[in-house]
């Protein structure tokens, strides 16, 4: 018997490491993702034959993380989940394929843990409600991967909707919907750097942050308003990481009036904010990603950019009118090699549902 799913990637519009401090995130899914299908074997042997990464076998009784074959722990993050969440996961044999490009912070690796919880649950006839598959990619994440991550990729992955964005609040769980104007389009920018530190320095910064709200005293920097923050004592280094923390959600309330004013240019002003926030206070940006942000910005027809997802390399999203998005792409990239010698993939990228 054989099996089949796919999930998206995501795009972090605002909201910027606010996931594990209990705020808010606007993000989407996108039209670009992995699919991993497969088929049951009586052996207790998992074997894994990705496009991109090469094959990967493992028995079902040595769970482990790798240290080499990194890819696979993604992956054998999920099968340990769902073993200890009781569900009877037997040997299988599986293909991962997709367009998603891996390392740039789009998320592929929530899309190839929620792609592969979906496809075993699928494989071996069983069910988890979408939150708990969410909480399980979560924590592949954590024990098998080692970054400390929030629930925003798995929530996104899962839940995305097309033409819209999804508005998660980290302290409830709750997920909504909220339609994104037609006449507005998103860019993706690689900014062709390798997310080297990105590990280490993300969970530095999700220390960084915790720190500051015992400080404060509160259970969550979600508990502080900006101008609170400002009235308050607190070392310099804490006060620019809480800064960011505190201003990423005020920009994400700030930017559901827009939308529902169908403002674009407010939008991106917020978005415009928050990058400078990232390079000021959380320094999470690189000076690749805030040189595709400074080119875009000066693009007629640009309303806002800044870094998605954890940053420390990556790529940007530039909130752009699509009647001037492949033109804009087109001098972005053009800009872009000639002042940094490297060749940014660009795109555009629609909004699209969730996992399937
Ligand atoms: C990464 C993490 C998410 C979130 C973002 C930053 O993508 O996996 O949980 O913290 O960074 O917003």
């Amino acid at each position: 018997m054989g099996a089949e799913a796919y999930a998206p990637g995501r795009v972090e519009l605002l909201g910027n490491h606010t996931d594990y401090n209990q705020g808010l995130v606007l993000t989407a899914a996108i039209d670009r993702g992995l699919r991993v299908r497969g088929e049951r074997r009586n052996d207790r042997r998992i074997l894994l034959d990705s496009s991109a990464m090469g094959r990967f076998e493992i028995g079902l009784d040595e769970l482990q993380p790798q240290a080499e074959t990194r890819w696979a722990n993604y992956i054998l993050g999920v099968v340990r989940g769902l073993l200890d969440a009781g569900i009877a996961i037997e040997g299988f044999s599986a293909k991962i394929e997709g367009n998603l490009p891996g390392g740039c912070g789009l998320s592929s690796s929530a899309a190839l843990e929620v792609a592969t919880a979906f496809f075993l649950l699928k494989l071996f006839s069983a069910d988890l409600p979408a939150l708990e598959i969410a909480r399980l990619c979560q924590h592949a994440e954590h024990s098998f991967a080692g970054i400390q991550s929030g629930l925003l990729d798995p929530v996104t992955s899962i839940f995305g909707r097309a033409n819209h964005l999804i508005l998660f609040d980290a302290r409830s769980e709750e997920v909504r919907a909220v339609s994104f104007p037609l006449e507005l389009a998103l860019l993706i920018a690689e900014s062709g750097t390798e997310r080297g530190l990105a590990q280490s320095a993300y969970n530095l910064r999700r220390a960084e942050t915790q720190a500051a709200a015992r400080a404060l005293g509160l259970a969550a920097l979600r508990d502080i308003s900006p101008n609170e923050l400002a009235e308050r004592e607190l070392a310099p280094l804490l006060r620019r990481r809480a800064a960011h923390i505190v201003g990423e959600n005020d920009r994400v309330a700030g930017a559901l009036e827009f939308l529902c004013e169908q403002d674009g240019a407010g939008f991106g002003a917020l978005m415009n904010e928050s990058q400078e926030s990232s390079r000021d206070n959380f320094e999470n940006s690189t000076p690749e990603l805030d040189l595709l942000v400074e080119i875009a910005r000066d693009l007629p027809g640009v309303l806002g950019a800044r870094l998605t997802g954890g940053g420390f390399g990556g790529a940007t999203v530039t909130l752009c009118t699509r009647e001037a998005a492949t033109g804009i792409a087109e001098k972005l990239t053009r800009r872009y090699s000639a002042r940094s010698g490297i060749t940014p993939r660009v795109f555009l990228c629609a909004l699209a549902d969730g996992a399937r």
